[in-house]
Formats: C-alpha cells, sequence, structure tokens
C-alpha cells in the first residue's frame, strides 16, 4: 500500500507527503498505524509560529502540553499552569493546525477532583479552542474520567510513568515503574486506561524494556518520552528538540540549534541599528 496516502509523513525512506495531499490526522489512525507498525510523531506546541511550522512538518500529533508552564511562561514547573492558559494556547495552537491532531493537557486542579470536573475542563477546552483530544495524568485513579469523557464524545490519551503534575509526590522528575513489581503496576495502570477507553497512552521515563511491555500487551499505541525505541510513537517538548536552552533531558536528542540562531539573528539586528546600517534603502517607503 502507498505509505504516502496515509497521514503523517511515515519514515524518511518514503516519499515525503505534500502537504496538501496529507489528510487530517484522526483517533483511527493512530490503531492503524500501530497495527501497520508505523511510527507515531508528537510534539509539543504553544503557540501559531510553531503550531504551523511543525503541522507542516508532517507531525501526527501536536501536544498543547502543560510543560508551557517551563518552557514558555516562566515557572518552575508545570503545577502553576491554569486552565485558561490552555484554552488561550489550545486556540493560538489549532488555528494553525491543518494536519496534525490537536492534544490539549488537562492542567493541574482541572480534573482531579471528579470525572464531573473532568468533563467540564475537557468540554471548555474542545469549545473554546476547537482541539480534537485531551491528555490525563494518572493511571487506574483516573480509568472513571476517561470513561465518562470517551463517553461524551472526547478522546482521551493516558500519561503514566513519571507525570510532572505530581512530581512533588514522585519525588522529583525521576525514572518511573522499575522493579518487578512498580513494571507490573504500570502495566495494570496501562490496560485500565484502555478498558476505560484512552485512544493511545504517553510513558514518559520508564525503563526501555518496561515500555516495550506495555506496547505488547495494548491494543491503543503508546508514545513515548524516555521510554526507549520499543513503542509506537515518540513525543519530545520541542525546546529540547530544537535545542532552545543550554540544558535538555537525557533522553531528548537536539536536532537543531534554534536557540543559537535565534541568539545570533538578535544579535545582528541589534548591531545592525546601533551603527545605521539597517534599515536599508530597500526597507523605506517611497514619499
Ligand atoms: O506537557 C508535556 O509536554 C507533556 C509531555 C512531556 C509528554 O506532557
Amino acid at each position: 500500500m502507498a505509505q504516502h496516502s496515509l497521514p503523517g509523513s511515515g519514515t524518511a525512506a518514503e516519499t515525503p507527503v505534500a502537504p496538501a495531499q496529507r489528510k487530517r490526522f484522526r483517533v483511527h489512525h493512530l490503531a492503524e498505524h500501530k497495527e501497520a507498525g508505523r511510527k507515531i510523531t508528537m510534539l509539543t506546541a504553544y503557540d501559531t509560529i510553531t503550531g504551523r511550522i511543525f503541522d507542516e512538518a508532517g507531525i501526527d500529533v501536536l501536544l498543547v502540553g502543560d510543560s508551557m508552564g517551563d518552557n514558555t511562561l516562566g515557572y518552575e514547573n508545570t503545577i502553576p499552569v491554569t486552565l485558561d492558559e490552555m484554552v488561550v494556547s489550545a486556540r493560538a495552537v489549532a488555528r494553525a493546525a491543518k494536519h496534525s491532531m490537536v492534544l490539549v493537557d488537562l492542567p493541574f486542579g482541572s480534573y482531579e477532583a471528579s470525572p464531573e470536573q473532568a468533563l467540564a475542563s475537557a468540554v471548555r477546552l474542545f469549545k473554546e479552542s476547537g482541539a480534537q483530544a485531551v491528555k490525563i495524568e494518572g493511571g487506574k485513579r483516573v480509568a472513571p474520567h476517561v470513561e465518562l469523557l470517551t463517553g461524551a464524545g472526547i478522546p482521551v490519551f493516558g500519561h503514566l510513568g513519571f507525570t510532572p503534575q505530581s512530581e512533588n509526590m514522585l519525588g522529583g522528575k525521576r525514572v518511573q515503574g522499575r522493579g518487578d513489581e512498580a513494571a507490573e503496576l504500570l502495566c495494570e495502570d496501562a490496560l485500565a486506561l484502555q478498558e476505560a477507553g484512552a485512544v493511545a497512552v504517553v510513558l514518559e521515563m520508564v525503563p526501555a524494556p518496561v515500555a516495550a511491555r506495555a506496547t505488547e500487551i495494548l491494543r491503543i499505541p503508546t508514545i513515548g518520552i524516555g521510554a526507549g525505541s520499543e513503542v509506537d510513537g515518540q513525543v519530545l517538548v520541542w525546546t529540547d528538540m530544537a535545542g532552545m536552552g543550554d540544558w535538555s533531558p537525557r533522553f531528548a536528542k537536539q536536532f537543531g540549534q534554534v536557540g543559537q540562531a535565534l541568539s545570533d539573528a538578535a544579535r545582528a539586528y541589534v548591531g545592525e541599528v546601533q551603527s545605521a546600517t539597517f534599515p536599508a534603502p530597500e526597507h523605506q517607503y517611497e514619499h
């Protein structure tokens, strides 16, 4: 079957998909990708500029992650991020996304109290942003939340392993699912999310063999971040992927040095304004 007729750009060896030919990546494509062994690509985006660039690059799922808290809003972690902030950011990304699915995190405090609270938050995100799926952190504990949202027509991604909203309980950013008992519990949580109707599960900072085992036992796809290669897809925080800062986690590869390029451009601009070489005649209007 011609790979390029399907959503997503497939492997580098395949013919790239022209943007105009790409269809919107939807929930059923998640299952199709898993079945065909085609990796799912996911990247965070927090605004229209990055949303457009990543959509055009062929990303299957744009995650409006609450990682915007520590990556673009200047917070220490994801915990202060509000539903209002997620709505604004999700709307900006959804406006840009022509082909990618737009997935939005329910932030800390917007769903834990009850399935009904989760539904109210997800409905608001859907109505006000145009997103197509939401992500919730947690396992069995949030299965009733997942079931209610799914029943209401809202696709839900689970998130297991290191769950940033619980970093205070987990004792910081630490690998989760190490040891037989913890690995078993993680697989049970993944199965509970699947039974509740989740369409995929993100596995963050999980030993590669544990992620591989979860991937094997689940019908729904697993998307790894620091979970090795034997998962159904990968997600990274875009600022880590593009080399925006001096530091990125061990599991993230820097595919570019965008931070340096931006800094160079800003310094060149400062220099040319100060020396009055910018604007040049071609940047000016005639009388
Ligand atoms: O908020 C986020 O960016 C995430 C990823 C780390 C998966 O949840």
